[in-house]
């Protein structure tokens, strides 16, 4: 049997995408209640997770969404399948961006480290992102950013992605910060110098740290490097106040250069 019928690619009245298409086309019943389940399968994924994602920007769709059920990104996008992409974090704290700027050149260090060409240059991502957190109306929470290779197939090559991506997501509230943590040393190996500096979505390292720490009843586990020397933790610097109250930090020619100077940022 066969239906003809108008389908929108937008699943909720709340929607705030501005590409909307309509397609007239013919399904079977079968494909017909098919495409009702996944409708049904992402919102019923969505409510059972207990997050605030507040608005996302794609490069891809080219607009801002408010809706969580839009905020998806391309299997084949190779940030996805073979870790092609870079990323960085600001908090957004009493509607303030903190650390903008900072935060907005070690990304696009990373991105050129990374070998990924950028398809808007710094003031039009920064105004991107700007637009972002003005729309989701966040005023405590974290602005999220990615800049990928971006969709093409599934090869390790880039040279089939047409399109570099860039993506950002507003998410409230952001994580409690602990007053104070125990943290223990990592079995992971920690990440050579060239990996180390550039922050990269290859955070599988980091997240095993996370995970061993959180094993032996710490909050996050610290790496030291190959000299015994304490390096960072798995997303986030670590530094020593002396005595004489001062702040020692380790050099930042083998690990991620900070930019947030005061407590942590789960980058
Ligand atoms: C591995 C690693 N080191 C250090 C940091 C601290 O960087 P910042 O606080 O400047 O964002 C992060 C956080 O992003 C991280 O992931």
């Amino acid at each position: 049997m066969y239906l003809t019928t108008t389908i929108t690619l937008v699943y909720h009245a709340n929607l705030r995408i501005i590409c909307f298409l309509e397609l007239k086309i013919i399904l079977t019943m079968q494909q017909w209640q098919g495409l009702l389940s996944i409708q049904t399968m992402s919102l019923s994924c969505l409510s059972l997770r207990n997050q605030n994602y507040m608005a996302m920007y794609s490069s891809i769709f080219g607009g801002i969404t408010k809706d969580p059920s839009a905020m998806v990104i391309p299997i084949d996008d190779h940030m996805v399948h073979r870790g092609h992409g870079v990323f960085d974090t600001a908090a957004i704290m009493d509607g303030h961006l903190y650390e903008l700027d900072q935060h907005l050149d070690r990304f696009l260090r990373s991105a050129l480290m990374a070998k990924i060409p950028l398809l808007f240059d710094r003031s039009t991502i920064r105004s991107i992102l700007i637009q972002t957190v003005s729309a989701s109306n966040c005023t405590q929470g974290s602005l999220r950013y990615w800049l990928s290779v971006g969709p093409g197939d599934f090869q390790l090559s880039s040279s089939g992605c047409a399109n570099p991506a860039l993506y950002a997501v507003i998410e409230s509230p952001s994580l409690q910060v602990p007053a104070g943590c125990k943290v223990v040393t990592s079995s992971i190996p920690i990440k050579s110098p060239q990996f180390a500096v550039m922050k990269s979505v290859n955070y599988l390292p980091n997240a095993l740290t996370k995970v061993e720490g959180e094993e032996n009843g710490a909050f996050t586990g610290i790496w030291l490097d190959d000299k015994g020397f304490v390096a960072e933790g798995s997303n986030m610097n670590v530094g020593f106040v002396t005595a004489d109250k001062e702040l020692l930090i380790p050099c930042f020619d083998k690990i991620l250069s900070p930019h947030s100077k005061a407590g942590f940022d789960p980058g």
